[in-house]
């Protein structure tokens, strides 16, 4: 039986060391500022919108939540993201993602200044991710990085696996794993052989939105296997894309769904907001 990597703990400990670097800041004359922005009535963003709430009250950070009606248009969207860019209290701007669809999330993310752009969505922190000179991490990958670290395994050297290649996670996660010197490889869905590339995994990072598509037949001996999925089994209980009950036997290391990688998303969205609020006031880590 593998260890179940516990992401609510991992997390609550990255909380602490932002709370507690926070309380240093104020001390100084500086409250680290989050803007958050949600259009439209989506209830899972709403869900999302009020945890990152939450979230920034139990560090201690000031936070400014912009609820904007379905029908805003580019121009209002795009002119509130201007405003915020101006405004020295506010460190961190987010925009919920989905947009409703007559808006352009890509012009929104282009507008967002990359010096608080938390998300790390802006093309100027993608290509700082590649080049390996970057002030935030996207927040999945980075808590993926921090779940590792917590095993204490040895990441150089290892042979990395990432199934999925979106731009929020597959990529980045290539790229982090990649600068921690493992060998990557990336799968997707028109990956030939998948279950060969898969089994060579020392560090398995599943993020393709299948419910338990990986088996343990496509998994290697004592791998670390990290589930990244927030899918529907067929009785629509919450589940990854790991067959967790049938990989567990498996591997070494497991995180599970939920209460894996889940919870430590929004405290490296925390965690950003700091290095933001740091960075803007000209403090050194
Ligand atoms: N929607 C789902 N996940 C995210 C995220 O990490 N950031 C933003 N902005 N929207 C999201």
């Amino acid at each position: 039986m593998a260890q179940i990597i516990d992401g609510k703990l991992v997390s609550r400990q990255v909380r602490e060391r932002v709370a507690k670097e926070t309380e240093e800041l104020k001390n100084k004359g500086i409250t680290p500022g989050l803007a958050v922005i949600i259009v439209g009535e989506d209830p899972a963003s709403q869900v999302y919108v009020r945890n990152k709430e939450k979230a920034c009250e139990e560090v201690g950070f000031y936070s400014e939540k912009f609820a904007l009606p379905e029908s805003t248009t580019q121009e209002e969207l795009n002119t509130l993201v201007k405003e915020l860019n101006e405004r020295p209290e506010i460190n961190g701007i987010l925009c919920q993602l989905p947009l409703p669809k007559h808006l352009d999330d890509k012009e929104v993310i282009n507008l967002i200044d990359p010096i608080k752009d938390v998300d790390a969505f802006h093309p100027v922190n993608v290509g700082a991710i590649m080049i390996g000179d970057y002030s935030f991490l996207p927040c999945t990958p980075a808590g993926v990085m921090e779940l590792i670290h917590s095993t204490g395994v040895e990441i150089s050297g290892k042979k990395a696996v990432v199934m999925g290649r979106s731009n929020i996670v597959g990529k980045p996660m290539a790229m982090l794993l990649l600068h921690e010197n493992a060998t990557v490889e990336i799968t997707h869905s028109r990956t030939a052989d998948l279950k060969e590339i898969t089994k060579t995994a020392d560090i398995l990072v599943a993020a393709i939105g299948k419910a338990k598509f990986v088996t343990a037949d496509m998994v290697k001996d004592g791998a670390v296997v990290i589930d990244v999925g927030m899918d529907r089994d067929e009785n629509g209980k919450l589940c990854g894309d790991v067959d967790f009950e049938n990989v567990k036997d498996k591997c070494s290391y497991i995180t599970p769904v939920p209460g894996g990688v889940g919870p430590m998303t929004i405290s490296m969205l925390m965690q950003n907001t700091l290095t933001a609020a740091k960075i803007q006031n000209n403090i050194e880590d």
